[in-house]
């Protein structure tokens, strides 16, 4: 029987308005080829040249339009040379992430044939982050009184057992399907309410999944690790501050911001989850035709591993890395192709593979 996805595509910015163009060719290419599911993508024009012409990034009944879709597959948001950077990207993609309860990020590294990792000795590395996106360090709890020497600053760090819970517990469902081993990024010796919380709820969510492999890491060290050692990770599960770092030092660790893909994941079913590169719109490439699809793709095969279509998100990974290791590169990663080669070698080698 045949399987139908339903998929918002925003292109949004900049090269996102080449790159996403290149991911859905692929996408397409590889539904085609499996034969089974069908894809059906709707497009919506927004960001910053509809906020030229309408005033505001999304229209009013955006999130309405977008609610019913089984995925939403961005590229990137922000011109800032025609609209401040808060106004867009509150606008559109931090709107999305907050209205549609998408409270977790997870973002995967690995060692890409044919890259240059920064790291001189990396390893086979292939981690996957889990980052918790909705509260922790990044809270609006908190304040400034007084002036001058008398001046006092107080910022809260809020963690519920509720979202603690739920974020741990997709960790360890993910760690199931891979390597079946948890790190928890820590600092129980340091932060002594949150932290002990943290591990203390990490420890509970572990007695359901007995047969994975738990650590427990201070993020001091374990950021140290993610440079002497990344290939020791499978999958990371982080607050909100630690997993962006985290995932900074992951892309960084890979060779290039244009290869890092992202998810940001609806748990409770009600809303679609949104898939998005790492990179943003690349405003000094954009227009050349140079722009590195692969992040893009990337993202797209993070998208059909959610959709539940694992194994074709696998042959897109696949045919992207046998096209980087052929050395079918853009610029950006030490080749001269442009967007249109790459896209088209990987369309060509995934119908070579499936
Ligand atoms: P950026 O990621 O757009 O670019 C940083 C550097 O990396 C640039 O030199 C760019 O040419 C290069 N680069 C990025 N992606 C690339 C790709 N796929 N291929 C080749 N080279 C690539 O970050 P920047 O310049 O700080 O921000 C530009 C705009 O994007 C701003 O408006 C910013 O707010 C927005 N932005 C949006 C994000 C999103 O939509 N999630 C994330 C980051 C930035
Ligand atoms: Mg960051």
């Amino acid at each position: 029987m045949m399987k139908k996805y339903e998929l918002a595509v925003i292109p949004g910015d900049g090269i996102g308005k080449e790159v996403v163009p290149a991911a859905v060719k692929v996408l397409q290419t590889a539904a085609t080829l499996h034969g089974g599911i069908q894809l059906e993508t709707t497009e919506f024009p927004w960001g910053c040249d509809y906020y030229l012409k309408h005033g505001k990034m999304m229209s009013d009944d955006g999130l309405e339009q977008l609610k019913n879709f089984d995925a939403l597959f961005l590229g990137a948001v922000g011109d800032p040379n025609k609209v401040p950077d808060h106004i867009s990207l509150w606008g559109l993609l931090i709107h999305i992430r907050r209205e549609f309860e998408q409270t977790i990020n997870i973002r995967p590294a690995k060692l890409f044939k044919g890259l240059t990792s920064p790291l001189v000795n990396p390893g086979p590395f292939n981690f996957l982050v889990i980052r918790e996106n909705s509260e922790g360090e990044y809270s609006e709890s908190g304040g400034r009184i007084h002036k001058g020497e008398d001046e006092i600053a107080i910022q809260n760090a809020i963690f519920t057992r509720k979202a603690t819970e739920r974020v741990m517990d997709y960790a360890f469902k993910q760690a199931v399907l891979r390597k079946g081993h948890v790190t928890s990024a820590t600092k129980s010796n340091g932060i002594v309410h949150s932290m002990p919380f943290w591990d203390e709820v990490f420890n509970d969510v572990s007695k359901c999944y007995t047969g994975v492999r738990t650590s427990s890491v201070h993020i001091d060290a374990l950021a140290a690790f993610f440079v002497t050692k990344p290939s020791d990770f499978d999958v990371i599960v982080a607050s909100n501050l630690f997993g962006d770092i985290l995932t900074d030092i992951g892309g960084a660790i890979m060779g290039s911001i244009g290869i890092a893909p992202a998810g940001n994941i609806n748990i409770n079913g009600k809303y679609p989850s949104m898939f998005e590169p790492v990179h943003g719109s690349a405003p000094d490439i954009y227009g050349k035709g140079i722009a590195n699809p692969i992040g893009q793709i990337w993202t797209a095969s993070l998208m059909l591993d959610h959709l539940g279509e694992a194994a074709l998100a696998r042959e897109v990974l696949r045919a992207m890395e046998e096209v980087t290791e052929a050395g079918i590169k853009t610029k950006d990663i030490g080749g001269n192709a442009t967007t249109d080669e790459v896209t088209n070698k990987i369309c060509l080698q995934l119908q070579n593979n499936i």
